[in-house]
């Protein structure tokens, strides 16, 4: 089946080709041709997504990126797409419509004979462990009746959930975060550290050169009975920080100065505190659940010391790892592609109109 999903739900614009075949034991996909547009420049003097800016962003990019997407391509032809696949939620509500009414008006003039398909972003998210395992030129998971249960923590700018895995379309929510998402807490302390946005990868670069022992920042909630989170109490134990050892910058945006080995320091001590309460939680679901396999998604999971630590902590415990390369982590549309396979096969199928708080 030729699949063309859109993906538009915060501040990357994406439009994927896939040929996905085989049944719900052993889904195979092969990616024809993907393209991503990122508004991280847009929105970087801003601090963070502006959502009308993105909206606007979105209507501009999607006709442009639709035919690039088809320029090169001698195999497929709009005729030849079967499923037309578009983003629902969970995003932000203009960033949803501005894809929806894309999809809806291109599947009239475009693709009229193919299948219009709401997606789920965070199964898109979910599914994207797929994109870990290619062979010749076809991802797929042969070994996937090796995998369930499965612990998945899907770690982004908007969510942190830990997810237990029955089966490809069974699953259960173990645990998400009270507060703040994994990603908003990098995002607003890399402002604190004037830092740009997205602030992840700023705080990630800046670690490298800082001692991740030099601050015990606290690790909440890691002990608790359940599987939830709290990032917001350890946002707020690095600005109690700042505010005690060094000198603010800017009174009303609560930044603030210092040298360039403090600032490594509070990245490095931060980001441990932040990847060792992901980790332990991830591990003891696992452990609980039995888990064969873990996997590890969503825009945080590019986290490189997120990523060594999970691979490590879990072969000490002997279970699969599974994440896909790190471009599959950050919004795209070929996981929300291969997400609406899925749906096709189990005949799961979602409205066509913008919803923003959808869950998984
Ligand atoms: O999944 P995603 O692209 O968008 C959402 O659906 O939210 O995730 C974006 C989030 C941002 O908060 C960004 O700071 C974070 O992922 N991020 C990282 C890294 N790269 C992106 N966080 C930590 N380390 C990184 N290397
Ligand atoms: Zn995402």
């Amino acid at each position: 089946m030729n699949i063309l999903a859109i993906e538009t739900s915060c501040d990357e614009t994406g439009l994927s080709i896939i040929k996905a075949e085989g049944d719900i034991e052993n889904p195979q996909f092969e990616i024809v041709d993907e393209i991503v547009a990122t508004q991280i420049e847009t929105h970087r003097e801003w601090g963070g997504v502006v959502p009308h800016l993105a909206r606007r962003e979105h209507d501009k990019n999607l006709p442009v990126l639709l035919g690039k997407l088809f320029d090169n391509l001698e195999d497929i032809q709009p005729d030849d797409i079967e499923r037309l696949a578009v983003t629902v939620g969970p995003g932000l509500d203009p960033c949803l419509w501005s894809g929806i009414n894309y999809t809806k008006k291109v599947h009239k003039s475009n693709f009229p004979d193919s299948e219009l398909a709401g997606a789920n972003h965070l199964e898109g998210h979910l599914y994207s462990f797929f994109l870990s395992n290619k062979k010749d030129s076809t991802f797929s998971v042969p070994y996937l009746d090796e995998l369930f249960p499965a612990v998945q923590l899907v770690v982004s700018g908007g969510h942190t959930i830990i997810v237990l895995m029955k089966s490809l379309i069974d699953w259960e929510i173990l645990g998400s975060t009270r507060d703040d998402a994994a990603g908003e807490s990098f995002d607003k302390v890399a402002r604190m550290l004037d830092l740009s946005y997205p602030g992840g990868p700023e705080i990630q670069k800046w670690a490298e050169n800082g001692s991740p022992d030099s601050i015990d920042f606290p690790r909440p909630m890691i002990d608790s009975e359940n599987y939830d989170f709290s990032f917001s109490g350890l946002k707020t134990a690095v600005l109690y920080y700042l505010k005690e050892n060094v000198q603010k910058k800017s009174e009303e945006d609560l930044k603030f100065d210092m040298d360039d080995s403090k600032k490594s320091d509070v990245a490095a001590s931060f980001q441990a505190a932040v990847v060792d309460t992901l980790a332990s939680k991830t591990i003891k679901a696992a452990k609980k659940y039995g888990a064969k396999s873990i996997m590890l998604s969503g825009g945080v999971a590019a986290n490189k010391l997120l990523r060594e630590t999970l691979k490590l902590r879990s072969q000490s415990l002997g279970v699969k790892f599974l994440t896909p390369p790190i471009k599959y982590n950050t919004d795209n549309g070929s996981i929300i592609a291969i997400a609406s396979y899925i749906n096709c096969l189990s005949d799961k199928s979602y409205d066509l109109e913008s919803q923003p708080n959808l869950g998984l």
